[in-house]
């Protein structure tokens, strides 16, 4: 049978969780010590591991050998939880269990005392879709806790948990899984997996699952089968529909040198092989704030993630990337009321514009345009009229990347000094001494 690897890899100890460091400190430490509340709320977003890390607690608990707070994962209440077959852990869905058999349940609860276990453990999930009456059971059960009983409510809408619940549970909060961190665990399931991976289709995944650890494995799960037990950057693309932050980054740029053209037949070719685009949107969206950040912070590579991916838009003034910015913004506006293909590409018509873009700082203070000086204009700067002339009128040839002028002897005894202080100067330029020429007429005689 085909295990989902969301499932295959659920961490089964407090030290194989990733991530939620203060959570699973507090616990292990609360085991440790035997200093475990009657009630917890897990809160935070889903797929992050707060069911996981509620049947951890339930385990180093009920555990028959623990070891410094964690479970051993090798006696019969451990083998049992991992089953899911332990009659002291009772997993309530309170979204699904609404009805008044889920508040006798509640009820009940209080009056059992642990079967097998040295506690009996209540894991509520989704506990802010509880029915009031079930609220109103759960609190009075909280009031007056049953001895050797823990309750574990988990939510992802911690603002919807009435005061008075939160008021008599311990809070621990569950945050989303970095990416780097998820990176790490999807390299080490394709390992175990013996899947040929690409690192740069795993980011792709872990970006993608916007820090749901759950996500992450089951996008890996299905890139893994269509890629036949590989995965890089096209089945990931083709698969899943997502697209790298290259292309993505190489459509901005589209969009900021005004190439409509080629930027609405990427959109259509996308459009046709079936991706999403309003994920692609979003994306575009992402990469544009981040390479807004970029080009006006100081440090960005304390906010950017991956800062050198931005490094090709420094060239683009501010004023045309917060114009992209809101174009595309707007575009997304624009499709909640319109077909996405349409308020997308009429966004891109609106590029046009950008590339005439000019900033702010040459209009206030004139057309004074500071052009980069060129070479030779840097040169003529710092000499006499008669160097001047000397190099005007010198043969001039290129020479390992050099520019060499080729100036004749006398002339060049008379300037000799001002171009020594150029060459010492001006990087790239050698001026020579060479012999007379003959006039042309001369030589035509030959
Ligand atoms: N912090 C984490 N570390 C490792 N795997 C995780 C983590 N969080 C979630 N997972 C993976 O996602 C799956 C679902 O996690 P779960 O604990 O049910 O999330 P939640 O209850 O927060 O919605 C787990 O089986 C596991 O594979
Ligand atoms: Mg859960
Ligand atoms: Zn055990």
């Amino acid at each position: 049978m085909y295990i989902p690897f969301a499932r295959k890899y659920r961490p089964k100890f407090f030290r194989e969780v990733v991530g939620q460091e203060v959570p699973v400190r507090v616990l292990k430490n609360a085991v440790r010590t035997g200093r475990v509340s009657h009630a917890y709320l897990f809160a935070g977003p889903r797929g992050v591991g707060k069911t996981t890390v509620a049947r951890i607690l339930a385990k180093a608990l009920n555990c028959l050998r623990p070891s410094e707070g964690e479970p051993c994962g090798e006696c019969e209440n451990c083998k049992e939880i991992d089953r899911g077959s332990f009659p002291d852990l009772v997993e309530m869905d309170a979204a699904s269990n609404r009805g008044i058999d889920d508040i006798r349940a509640l009820k009940e609860a209080v009056s059992y005392t642990p079967i097998k276990g040295s506690h009996k453990v209540y894991i509520i999930d989704e506990a802010h879709m509880l029915t009031k009456e079930a609220f109103n059971a759960l609190l009075k059960t909280l009031e007056e806790p049953p001895p050797r009983t823990v309750f574990i409510l988990c939510t992802t809408e911690y603002e919807k948990i009435i005061p008075t619940i939160l008021s008599r549970c311990q809070r621990l909060m569950f945050s989303r899984i970095q990416e780097g961190k998820i990176v790490e665990y999807l390299k080490m399931i394709c390992e175990r997996e013996n899947i040929e991976f690409e690192e740069k289709a795993l980011r792709m995944i872990a970006s993608a699952s916007e820090g749901c650890m759950r996500d992450a494995a089951s996008l890996l799960d299905q890139a893994s089968l269509a890629g036949d037990g590989k995965v890089n950057e096209k089945i990931v693309e083709e698969s899943l529909g997502i697209i790298s932050k290259d292309k993505v980054r190489s459509f901005l740029k589209l969009i900021l040198d005004s190439k409509v053209d080629e930027a609405v037949s990427f959109l259509r070719d996308l459009y046709e092989k079936g991706y999403n685009l309003t994920k692609f949107w979003e994306s575009l969206e992402e990469e544009v704030r981040n390479a807004v950040l970029f080009r006006s912070l100081k440090s960005p590579e304390r906010f950017v993630e991956e800062a050198e991916a931005y490094k090709g838009f420094s060239e683009y003034p501010l004023e045309a990337l917060l114009y992209a910015e809101n174009l595309i913004t707007r575009g997304k506006v624009e499709a909640r009321s319109r077909p996405p293909l349409r308020a997308f590409e009429l966004a891109l018509v609106k590029s046009l514009i950008v590339k005439e873009i000019v900033p702010i700082s040459k209009l206030a203070f004139g057309v004074k345009e500071e052009k980069k000086q060129s070479t030779e204009e840097r040169i003529m700067s710092m000499v006499s009229p008669i160097a001047k002339k000397a190099i005007e009128g010198a043969e001039k040839k290129e020479e390992e990347g050099k520019t060499v002028f080729l100036i004749d002897e006398d002339t060049y005894k008379a300037v000799e000094e001002e171009l020594k202080k150029v060459m010492n100067n001006v990087p790239g330029v050698e001026f020579r001494a060479v012999k007379k020429k003959l006039p042309r007429d001369t030589t035509s005689l030959f």
